[in-house]
Order: C-alpha cells, then structure tokens, then sequence
C-alpha cells in the first residue's frame, strides 16, 4: 500500500472520528481516544472478529440513551486509558517484555480494554473503550446483523405490525449473524466473564487482578445497565425487549429475569473457571485462584441453592452441579493437577450445556430462591439515569 493511501484512509478515519465526537456532544473520550494503527501480524485471535467490527458511531442514530449510559460507564471512561496511565500496567507490561510504548496497541492488552477494529485495508485501529460489540459482538458485513436487526418487514412496516413468521425470521438471522442479543442471556453473560475473568496464566502471574469478586447481576444492573428499549426516559432494570409482550408470553416481568441472571451467573463462573484451570501448567496464584472460584461457586449452586429449597427443584443446576462434584472432591483432596485438563473441560462442557438450557427460563416458577436471601438487592452502583 502506498504510503498516500494510508495517509487517506487515516485521514478518512480521522474526520469520522471528529464527527462523531461532535455528534454525540463533547465526548472526551473520542478527543484522546487514538487511532492507532499496528502490524496486522502482532494481533492474535481477538475475543470478536474485527473486520465485522462497525463501532459505536453507526449505532448512535438509534440508540442515543444506549450510548449515553456507555459514555458515562468505566467500559468508556476508563478501560483504555488504564493501559496508557496506570502505573500496574508498566508493571505487567515489564514482566511480559511488553515495551511501555506498545502497550495501548498491544494485541493482548487491547482485547480486552479496548475494541479491535479492521478497516478495509486491512489494518487494526484500537477503538478507545469497551465498546457496543465488544459485549453485542461484531455487527458489520453484507451478512451481518447491523443490516437486518431493526427492519420489520417490506419498507415502512412498523415494529407493532411485524408478523411473527418475519420476527422469527429477523431474530433467527441475527443470531446466525452473530448477534448477542437479550434474549440468548448465556451468551451475553459469557462475554463479561471471557473478559472479567483473565484466563491467562502468563497476565495473571505478572500480577494482573484476575477478576475476583466479579458478580453477575451487581455489576450487570449498575452502572453496565441500558435498558431504554421501550421507555427512552426511564433505564428498567432489565431488559425491556425481553419482557415485552408483543413477543413473548405474558408476565416475564425484572424479578424473574433477576433470578435467571443470577444463577446463570454462577454456572457460567463455574464453567469459565473450570476452562480457565484446564489452561494452567502448574500450581500457582492463578490455579489456586481458579481452584477457589470453582469451589465457591459449586458450593453457592449445590450447598447454598439447591439444598436449601424446599419446593423447587431446577433440573439444570442439578445435572451441572453433579457433574463437577468429582472434580471439586479431587481438588479438595489432592489439590489442582494438570494432568486432570480433561477432566476439567469435560465438566465443563456439561455445565455450559445445562447453561444454555437455563437461561431459556423466565425465572417466574423459581420465586422460592428470593427466600435465600442469595441474590443481590439493588439499587446497584452507578446505573445511569436520563
Ligand atoms: C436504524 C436504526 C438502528 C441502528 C443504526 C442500530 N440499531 Fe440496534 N436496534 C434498533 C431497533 C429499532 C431495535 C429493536 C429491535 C426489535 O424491535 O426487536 C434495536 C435493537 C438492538 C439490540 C437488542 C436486540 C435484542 O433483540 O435484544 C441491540 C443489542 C442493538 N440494537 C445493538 C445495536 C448496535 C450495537 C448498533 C450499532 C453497531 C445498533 N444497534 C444500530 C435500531 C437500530
Ligand atoms: C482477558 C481480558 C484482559 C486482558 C487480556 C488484559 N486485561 Fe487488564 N483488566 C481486565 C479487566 C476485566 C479489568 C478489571 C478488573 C477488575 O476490576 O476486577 C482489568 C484491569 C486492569 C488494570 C487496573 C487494575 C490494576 O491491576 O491495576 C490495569 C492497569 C490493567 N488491567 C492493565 C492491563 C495490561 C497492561 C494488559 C496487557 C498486558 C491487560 N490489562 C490485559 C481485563 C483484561
Ligand atoms: C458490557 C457489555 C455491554 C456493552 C458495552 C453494551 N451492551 Fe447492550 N446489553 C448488554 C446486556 C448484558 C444486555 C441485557 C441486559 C439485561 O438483560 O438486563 C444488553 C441489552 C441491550 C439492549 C436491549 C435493551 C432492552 O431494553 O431490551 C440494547 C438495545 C443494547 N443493549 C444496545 C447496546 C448499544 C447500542 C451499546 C453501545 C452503546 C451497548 N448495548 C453496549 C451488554 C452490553
Ligand atoms: C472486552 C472485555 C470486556 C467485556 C466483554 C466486559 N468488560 Fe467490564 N470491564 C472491562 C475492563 C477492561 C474494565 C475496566 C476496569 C476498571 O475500570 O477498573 C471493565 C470495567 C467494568 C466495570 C466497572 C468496574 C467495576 O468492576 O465495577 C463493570 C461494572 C463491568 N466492567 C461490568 C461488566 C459486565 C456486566 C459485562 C458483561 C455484560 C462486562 N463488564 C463485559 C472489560 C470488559
């Protein structure tokens, strides 16, 4: 490529950035955030595919509430610059042989604290944040789902005179497409922990946090929260669209949806530690922090939740629990082997089996968990309100 042609397509990205910055009204953000161009070559497999990366400009017309609640929350303000201003990140940095400079456009630094993009030369620009399709997934392509999500049918249809062959049709598109959308929580869910809990050996041991603590439902109801769909005034506590009746059976309603995320959460911690333990080479923080996850969250699931209901029985969390229980009596036993990584990954797969079973569920016949006082009571940290 000659060097002219970079210069316009890096003049291009430029302008468009400005515009957005003035579209959407003094975005700090956009104003630091850098494009910073890398070797294509440096870049390993990312979490979403960046040549279908659109960014968060092409949703703004839409979804202007969606993307001021973003703007205000640390996925925006705050996960990119971590790389270029905290002093732990030269730290890290220094362990891996990271040089200071490269670390805001380091591939494995970037995958998590900012958004890939590919332009159509091929290039990886690193949009500044966490951003839309970062958790939504990668949105662009002639297939992809930017194009079909919102079309209702023949030109002018309006969302309320969609048929529901056409709805089928839409929502089954966009899945194939790659969306990550309400309703398929799990995946939704899985995303947080693919990024909150660092499933790197080499990270943590240079002594990146590994995510402790992270909860599903206190951060996913905090400040992460953007559910206008169909009250731009008022940000519900959960997902709007997937209590909506035009679509749905009635009743679903944030208590029930509330009790779903909340044990979906547990089994998808479940299985991304128990994933994530298959990856280490040797007892260390990271495996014992691992091994803990896994005990903590079993035990939540089969002591805490199952035991402990009278009425209630929940298929799912049974067959998961049941499946990991020979891996935590191992581990309580004779502690963390790699040479039990099948073992790890075979339970695994089970539990994000009878994960994605769940999460199908409306949360209306598990009313009796509230009694365990295990779910966390809002009002969660920083949910933006308009
Ligand atoms: C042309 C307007 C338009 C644009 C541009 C647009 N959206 Fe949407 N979006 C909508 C509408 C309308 C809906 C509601 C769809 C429905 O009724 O099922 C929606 C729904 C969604 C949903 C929820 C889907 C579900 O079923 O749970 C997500 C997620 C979403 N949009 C993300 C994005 C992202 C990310 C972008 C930018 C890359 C974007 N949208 C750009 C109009 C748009
Ligand atoms: C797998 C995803 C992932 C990768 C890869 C990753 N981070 Fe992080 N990082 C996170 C998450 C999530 C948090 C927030 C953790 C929390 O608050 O529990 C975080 C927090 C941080 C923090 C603030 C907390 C602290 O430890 O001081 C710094 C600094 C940081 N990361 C730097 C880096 C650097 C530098 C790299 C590359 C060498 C990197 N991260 C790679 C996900 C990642
Ligand atoms: C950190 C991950 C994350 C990011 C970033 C994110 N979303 Fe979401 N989004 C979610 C989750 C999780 C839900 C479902 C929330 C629930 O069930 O309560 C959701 C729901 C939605 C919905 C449906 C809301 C409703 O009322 O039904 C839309 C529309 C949407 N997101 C659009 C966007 C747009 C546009 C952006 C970028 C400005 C964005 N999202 C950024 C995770 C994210
Ligand atoms: C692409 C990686 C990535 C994804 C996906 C992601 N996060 Fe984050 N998240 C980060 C990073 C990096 C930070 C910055 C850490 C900081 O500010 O200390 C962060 C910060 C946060 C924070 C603010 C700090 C805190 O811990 O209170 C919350 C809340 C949060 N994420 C929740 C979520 C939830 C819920 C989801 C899924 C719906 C999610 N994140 C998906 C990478 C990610």
């Amino acid at each position: 490529m000659s060097s002219a042609s970079r210069t316009s397509v890096l003049a291009r990205s430029a302008a468009l950035l400005v515009l957005t910055g003035i579209c959407v009204g003094g975005w700090q953000q956009w104003a630091r955030a850098q494009d910073i161009a890398t070797p294509a070559e440096t870049v390993p497999a990312a979490i979403v595919d960046p040549s279908r990366i659109e960014g968060h400009a092409k949703c703004v017309d839409c979804h202007a509430q969606e993307i001021k609640a973003w703007q205000a929350s640390k996925h925006a303000t705050r996960a990119f610059d971590l790389l270029r201003t905290a002093p732990t990140s030269l730290e890290y940095a220094k362990k891996l042989g990271i040089r200071p400079t490269d670390i805001a456009r380091n591939s494995l630094c970037t995958t998590c604290h900012a958004t890939q993009q590919r332009d159509e030369v091929g290039r990886l620009r690193i949009l500044g944040g966490v951003s839309c399709e970062a958790c939504h997934n990668a949105s662009g392509g002639d297939d992809g789902w930017l194009n079909a999500h919102a079309v209702y049918g023949p030109r002018g249809t309006r969302r309320e005179a969609e048929s529901a062959e056409h709805y089928a049709q839409r929502t089954a598109t966009c899945e194939t497409a790659g969306q990550f959308r309400s309703a398929n929580a799990y995946q939704l869910v899985k995303r947080c922990f693919d990024c909150h809990v660092v499933r790197n050996e080499a990270l943590a041991e240079a002594g990146h946090d590994h995510g402790d603590g992270f909860e599903f439902v206190t951060k996913a109801l905090g400040e992460v929260r953007h559910n206008f769909f169909l009250d731009r005034h008022g940000n519900a506590e959960v997902a709007t669209l997937w209590t909506d009746p035009l679509h749905h059976e009635a009743g679903r309603n944030a208590a029930g949806r509330k009790r779903v995320l909340f044990v979906l959460g547990q089994l998808i911690d479940l299985e991304t530690s128990l994933r994530s333990l298959a990856t280490a080479t040797d007892e260390s923080d990271f495996s014992d922090l691992m091994v803990e996850r896994i005990e903590d969250a079993w035990g939540l699931l089969a002591e805490d939740l199952l035991e402990e209901l009278e009425e209630t029985k929940i298929a799912e969390v049974t067959e998961a629990t049941e499946a990991v229980e020979t891996v935590v009596e191992k581990l309580d036993d004779d502690g963390f082997d790699p040479n039990d990584q099948k073992l790890y990954l075979e339970a695994a797969a089970t539990v994000g089996k009878a994960a994605r079973q769940f999460a199908a569920r409306n949360g209306n016949q598990l009313e009796e968990v509230d009694d365990l006082d295990l779910i966390p009571e809002g009002p969660f940290e920083g949910a933006y309100q308009p």
